[in-house]
């Protein structure tokens, strides 16, 4: 059988079976918390935090960097991403962001960006949005859009099988109920929030774009580039329909 068969077959199975995946996800927590100490989400929060205080080329670090809400503001800046900057002219996410920020302030070039401190670098700006509210706008016609090419995407069908986003993630007994068009993407539990996060499942750590690569990569559909405007597209549509929701833990501990 396929990947993408198994990982819907195996998500179903636990759900018929009554584990709640947020529940085994807390046991796990507690395990790797009393075997090593500590968890690795605060591993990679201090490395994006060293990271963050690192001097680049230009002699400058990442406080002299805007996420949205000022120089050197982090606190509740990346639950406000996707969101469009007058300095670049476009809409950016958080990882985006990072990136404009090591090239244009630190002086490093594109080709020297690492994405593993990328996203660690994710992980730390994300850990000052804990316990805040996703608020994410269409104010610019830039983000009104890149939501429109999101939602088209996120409807999409495509491949050999003929699938899309809405296939897998939308309930479809909801919408025939008459609920609001969109409230119920990616289900209720408000799915925007558990990312970035690390997966104990495969020890890896994950932002929303390696979430949505990996779902492409699922449906046998050829993967969009990391930064790349379908990415970016999704996640504003994504983002705008979990407004309201807050942040339990910036980075969320998951399978
Ligand atoms: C074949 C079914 C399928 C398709 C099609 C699919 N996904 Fe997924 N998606 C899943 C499954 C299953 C999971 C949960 C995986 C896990 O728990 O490890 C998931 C998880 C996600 C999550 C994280 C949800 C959460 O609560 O943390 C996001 C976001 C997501 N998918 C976005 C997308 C986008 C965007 C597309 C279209 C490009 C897409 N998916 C297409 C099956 C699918």
């Amino acid at each position: 059988m396929r990947v993408w068969v198994w990982g819907v077959f195996l998500a179903l199975m636990a759900f018929a079976q009554g584990t709640d995946p947020r529940e085994e996800a807390k046991r796990q927590k507690e395990l790797l918390l009393q075997t090593a100490g500590i968890l690795p989400t605060e591993l990679v929060v201090q490395q994006g935090e060293e990271l963050f205080n690192r001097k680049g080329p230009s002699g400058k670090t990442m406080a002299e960097c805007d996420f949205g809400l000022g120089k050197g503001v982090l606190e509740g800046a990346a639950a406000r991403l996707p969101r469009y900057f007058l300095d670049t002219g476009r809409v950016e996410d958080l990882d985006g962001r990072i990136v404009t920020c090591l090239t244009r302030v630190l002086g490093y070039k594109p080709q020297e960006v690492k994405r593993q401190e990328v996203v660690a670098l994710a992980f730390y700006i994300a850990s000052k949005s804990t316990g805040h509210k996703i608020q994410v706008r269409l104010l610019f016609p830039e983000e009104r859009a890149l939501y429109a090419l999101g939602e088209k995407l996120f409807y999409a069908r495509s491949g050999q099988r003929d699938i899309g986003c809405a296939t897998c993630h939308i309930t479809y007994v909801k919408r025939r109920a008459g609920v609001l068009p969109y409230a119920d993407v990616l289900g209720e539990d408000k799915s925007w929030t558990h990312w970035p996060a690390y997966r104990y499942s495969n020890d890896q750590i994950w932002t929303m774009q390696d979430r949505i690569r990996a779902c492409y990569g699922n449906i046998g559909h050829p993967q969009p580039n990391f930064y790349s405007t379908p990415i970016l597209a999704l996640e504003l549509f994504l983002a705008y329909n979990n407004n309201g929701a807050v942040v339990e833990e910036w980075p969320a501990f998951v399978r």
